[in-house]
């Protein structure tokens, strides 16, 4: 049976830190004790339906304080899954996982691919859900498939990549949040490594530091180097990483924000829209580093909202609705949060 615990705090299992008590912590460490926790969803005792899927609480706004049942993925492991020949290599890990251990492990055992995504918070099985992406690379490029428990079911389902839906962080798991508990990810690691250094931060800092024909770990390094740099490490300072997603607007609203904005960063999609980059738009408002009370924008990067401490729910929601405005009313531009809200 999952372990069970009642009136949980849930405080240090979101890393925005916001204060929140579970009726019931069900922490699912098989694939056995999901199916035994959807048993438990399924007879639907009075008041305890099911409120959140919880991997590292590192993409989540508790909005409220008080929820119902929470499902804790604690499902560890991670393998090998094909043999030593072939030109890539198929490797397995519990959702329960912490994504950075994981990458690391991939990298020490030779198997590049990943680096890109070093030091991402949060859990193998919420990396798909929001298809993480940093320095170039989102992680649907990487998912060979996945299993998943359908909570409306009951039945254990195998997606691969297409079903999976994935799109600028989203796929089907962030739109059907409370459906889909996820148990393994696979991953497909090419053994015919290119390395992906085009996006600006990385290359110039590679350079800075001379790794002109860089290594995988190289690669990590240097990625872990700059998310210190400008990302706030939640144990110290409470956040959920980019608050809000980069805006993709129409090529002809770009052309006329440029008129007023020759500085705005802009970057033309495969579809002809152009993506802009939220933390300008905001800094440009004014709000980096800026407090509201108890909550406020990181003075590092303008996207990043943080609890200073003692802040509640309705602290966060208040702060990214003003920014959102702003944003909107100087730029026309609306702002699309990246967490889930629950
Ligand atoms: N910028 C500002 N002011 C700021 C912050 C950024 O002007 O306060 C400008 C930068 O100068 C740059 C542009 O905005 O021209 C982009 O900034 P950055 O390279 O820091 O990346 P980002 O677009 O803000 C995205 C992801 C991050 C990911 C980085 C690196 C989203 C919503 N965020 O941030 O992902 O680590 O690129 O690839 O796509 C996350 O999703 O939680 C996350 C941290």
């Amino acid at each position: 049976m999952p372990y069970a615990q009642i009136d949980a705090d849930l405080t240090a299992m979101n890393t925005l830190g916001l204060p929140a008590r579970a009726k019931c912590l069900l922490r699912v460490r098989s694939i056995r004790e999901a199916q035994q926790a959807y048993a438990f969803l399924a007879s639907h005792p009075e008041g305890f339906g099911l409120s959140l899927i919880l991997g590292g609480g590192s993409n989540l706004v508790l909005r409220g304080e008080s929820l119902n049942t929470v499902l804790k993925v604690e499902i560890p492991g991670w393998r090998r899954l094909d043999g030593t020949e072939g030109t890539s290599v198929l490797v397995e890990a519990g959702a329960g996982e912490n994504w950075h251990g994981f990458v690391r492990w991939t990298l020490t055992q030779g198997w590049p691919g990943l680096e890109n995504l070093s030091l991402i918070p949060g859990t193998v099985g919420a990396a798909p859900v929001q298809n993480i992406g940093a320095y170039g690379l989102e992680v649907a490029e990487r998912i060979e498939s996945l299993d998943a428990l359908d909570l409306t079911s009951g039945k254990l389902k195998r997606f691969d990549p297409a079903a999976c839906q994935f799109g600028y962080r989203d796929s089907i798991f962030k739109r059907q949040p409370g459906r889909w508990l996820i148990m393994a990810v696979r991953f497909r690691l090419p053994r015919r490594w290119q390395p992906i250094t085009h996006y600006g931060d990385l290359a110039h800092e590679l350079a800075k530091r001379g790794f002109s024909d860089s290594s995988p770990l190289q690669i990590s390094d240097t990625v872990i180097a700059l998310r210190r740099r400008k990302l706030p490490d939640p144990a110290e300072l409470g956040n959920a990483g980019s608050f809000f997603k980069n805006p993709i607007i129409e090529a002809g609203q770009c052309a006329a924000l440029l008129i007023a904005h020759p500085a705005l960063p802009h970057h033309p999609q495969p579809d002809g829209r152009e993506k802009l980059a939220a933390g300008w738009l905001i800094e440009q408002c004014g709000w980096k580093g800026r407090r509201l009370g108890s909550v406020g924008c990181h003075a590092q990067h303008a996207l990043i909202l943080v609890n200073h401490g003692g802040a509640a729910g309705k602290d966060i929601l208040q702060l990214a609705a003003s920014i959102q405005d702003d944003v909107f009313r100087r730029f026309g531009v609306k702002l699309e949060p990246e967490p889930v809200f629950i």
